[in-house]
């Protein structure tokens, strides 16, 4: 999704806004751009594509201002190009304006200023924002001003950064799009998440919902945007180091975070038992619970909500965000809504979140960013242990939040160290699973698989949603169809596909469910398929096979690594860059 930077500071501002721009590349862009203020003027630059190759000592070595803001951009209101591309200008080019967002009621407002001679060159729903705070600013002194009065005609989302060359003032704002704040020696910083400038300064405040900060050289401050009243915001010293935020010397963020998942379910192990029981608390209060989400994050909720009726006896019904409006009406007082999700910032799931607490209802977030929307919406949080997450797919994320469902589950039945127990045995094996010999059997394995169409798996009970996942993992990344299966719906029209050769991944067990689930896996067999089975006991049915430890409801938390794998070898086959796939960005903030 859209990413900003803004600088206020030295004169090379330019540098810090591009290094920002490509540490926000992993969210996703088609188009970039860049405004520096300088000499009582605006300097604009934009592209088309990605910002990786730019150089602005090589490229641009004139372009440079103390005042400056950048963008990468997602097209949402018109094409690819570099018009539409932000920053967007006022007439007078006394004003640009970076956004991530949607104004709704642009039309409208485009036609009204138009009316009052106001030239749009774009077709963007930002480039309002330009000229409505310009057409304020004709009665209003300050700037802050002007864009409190601008922003109180808008409907929709935002995330801005707006810069005024004659009052050589910064401004940032935000309602319902994240926006950081970061304070240097050598200036100040906006950005849409930390990593942006967390090369310069880890002091943040995390700007809240109608909340604006106004920035000048001699300092800053934070206001709300409805009454203009002054806010005291709490400083927020970041953990993560630069390098966390790197590929430690891997090719790609998606091997390095995969490697990096024995780490991620150590630290979960490490949970602070008060926010588990803080968790426990709403849960136990709930009459009923559903769990919602989007993408990977559902099926780590799906996870959740199997393991939560098989190990402690509750009925957590899982719903996607992005249709829980069609169920919302029948939430109520005393329900919980548990959310799932690595950003915080899922447009869908920040709505769901504000529908279900409209109607009485508690919400409890597992959710990976500190500071972010749905950790302050929600009435409970348990902050998933996965660290920053840059490749556009989530892996690290998802295991971190299975095994933070798997804390919570050994809590409420009084268990902790059961739990503590089984993730320490999860952590040997994922680390057994990512062992360079491993590796290179499942590279074989990917070499094998890339040049088919389909790809699909199955999976029973707590597998299920395993198979989802590895399905979801090996279409976003290798672009070949794959679809999970639950064992027990393949009868009922899914057999169908399976023809000679197809691939077909079956999560198998060691329990009650493994006859079941081996007897689905000789139905695919029977019909041509190839069968690569993943589980703890070989089976002659399988062709190929990836062994886990047996760990009960907790296996498919380390044997979800083999998809995530046998995905992100097929990329390299293919050689896509597993980081960036075609079409996706990392937080969808807009529905
Ligand atoms: C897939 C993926 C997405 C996200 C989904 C929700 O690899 O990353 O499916 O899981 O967009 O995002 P969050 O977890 O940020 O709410």
């Amino acid at each position: 999704m859209c990413g900003i930077v803004g600088y206020l500071g030295k004169e090379d501002g330019a540098h810090v806004i591009i290094d920002g721009l490509k540490r926000l590349e992993y969210r996703g862009y088609d188009s970039w751009g860049i405004a520096a203020s300088n000499d009582g003027k605006i300097d604009i630059h934009k592209q088309v594509g990605k910002i990786g190759g730019f150089d602005l000592k090589r490229d641009l070595p004139a372009f440079h201002g103390n005042i400056c803001i950048g963008h990468t951009r997602w097209a949402t209101h018109g094409g690819v190009t570099e018009k539409n591309s932000h920053p967007h200008l006022s007439c007078d080019k006394r004003i640009a304006v970076v956004h991530n967002g949607i104004v709704e009621n642009y039309q409208e407002l485009k036609t009204e200023l138009e009316k009052k001679g106001h030239k749009f060159v774009s077709q963007t729903d930002t480039e309002v924002l330009a000229h409505l705070i310009e057409e304020k600013l004709k009665t209003k002194k300050e700037l802050k001003d002007a864009v409190r009065a601008s922003l109180k005609e808008v409907e929709g989302s935002y995330a801005l950064g707006i810069i005024d060359r004659e009052q050589k003032i910064m401004i940032g704002a935000r309602l319902g799009s994240p926006l950081v704040f970061g304070l240097g020696k050598d200036g100040f910083y906006l950005g849409s998440d930390v990593p942006a400038f967390l090369e310069f300064t880890n002091k943040v405040i995390f700007l809240g919902e109608h909340e604006m900060v106004e920035v000048k050289p001699e300092g800053y401050k934070i206001i709300n945007i409805e009454s203009g009243q002054q806010i005291k915001s709490k400083i927020v010293k970041i953990a993560w180091s630069i390098e966390d935020a790197e590929k430690g010397g891997q090719p790609h963020f998606m091997i390095k975070e995969m490697l990096e998942q024995p780490m991620v379910v150590d630290k979960t192990v490490g949970t602070d038992p008060t926010e588990l029981e803080k968790a426990a608390k709403l849960i136990r209060k709930a009459k009923k619970i559903y769990v919602v989400a989007c993408g990977t994050a559902l099926h780590a909720g799906l996870y959740g909500a199997y393991l939560l009726a098989q190990n402690n006896d509750l009925m957590v019904q899982p719903i996607s965000a992005g249709e829980f409006p069609y169920f919302g009406h029948l939430i109520k007082k005393n329900d919980l809504v548990i959310t799932v999700s690595q950003s915080g910032e899922t447009a869908d799931v920040l709505g769901a979140v504000r529908s279900a607490q409209a109607a009485g209802a508690k919400v409890l977030a597992l959710v990976n960013v500190l500071g972010s929307s749905l950790m302050r919406l929600a009435d409970g949080s348990i902050l998933t242990k996965a660290g920053s997450e840059i490749c556009v797919l989530s892996t690290k994320a998802y295991v971190s939040q299975q095994a933070m469902f798997a804390m919570l589950s050994a809590h409420l039945n009084g268990k902790p160290e059961e739990g503590k127990k089984a993730l320490r045995a999860i952590k040997k094996d994922i680390k057994t699973i990512l062992e360079k010999d491993n590796l290179k059997k499942i590279r074989k394995l990917a070499k094998k698989l890339s040049g088919v169409p389909n790809i699909y798996a199955l999976g029973r009970g707590i597998n299920y949603p395993n198979s989802l996942e590895s399905c979801l993992k090996i279409k976003e990344v290798s672009y070949i169809h794959a679809e999970g299966f639950a064992g027990g719906d393949l009868k009922h029209g899914p057999i169908a596909l399976i023809e000679k050769d197809v691939p077909v991944l079956v999560f198998s067990t060691n329990d009650q469910v493994q006859k079941e689930i081996i007897s689905n896996a000789m139905e695919v067999k029977a019909r041509g398929a190839y069968v690569i089975g993943i589980g703890p006991e070989n089976n002659q049915v399988f062709e190929e096979y990836l062994p886990v430890s047996a760990n009960g409801f907790y296996t498919p938390i380390a044997s979800i690594v083999y998809s995530q794998l046998i995905a992100y070898y097929i990329a390299l086959e293919k050689q896509l860059d597993p980081d960036k796939p075609r079409n996706l960005a990392k937080s969808v903030t807009v529905k």
